[in-house]
Order: C-alpha cells, then sequence, then structure tokens
C-alpha cells in the first residue's frame, strides 16, 4: 500500500499525523506531508486507512499496489 496527499486538497486539519504519526508529518503551515517514500508497511495499513477516512477534504489516497 501507499499514501498521497493531494496538497491542493488538503487545509492542515491535522488528523492525518495525529492518528498515523508513523505515516504523516507536518510542514511550517501544518499542512500535511508524507514521510519518506509514503510506502507503507503491512502493520500499517490500518492506521494508513483510518487516516485516509479521516481527512476532512478527503485529501488521502491510501491505495494498495
Ligand atoms: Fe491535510 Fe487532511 Fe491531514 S486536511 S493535514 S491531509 S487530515
Amino acid at each position: 500500500m501507499k499514501v498521497r496527499i493531494d496538497s491542493e486538497r488538503c487545509q492542515g486539519h491535522g488528523r492525518c499525523y495525529d492518528l498515523a504519526p508513523d505515516l504523516f508529518g507536518e510542514d511550517d503551515e501544518g499542512y500535511g506531508t508524507v514521510l519518506g517514500s509514503g510506502e507503507v508497511a503491512a502493520g500499517q495499513e490500518p492506521e494508513a486507512r483510518l487516516a485516509a477516512a479521516n481527512c476532512p477534504e478527503r485529501a488521502i489516497d491510501a491505495e494498495n499496489g
């Protein structure tokens, strides 16, 4: 699985890096960033899905493959 943030949609709600701090960080203005390559280890997939489901702007893609 891989995660991605659509920066045009992100409004800085911060749920991603609160809920899944291993996968997401924040930039200087509080917008979400993907840590590293965005590749999600199998054990972290629930976190990735949780973050995607809780982004109010639906800015997070968590895609298989
Ligand atoms: Fe942005 Fe959504 Fe995270 S709005 S900061 S991607 S919870």
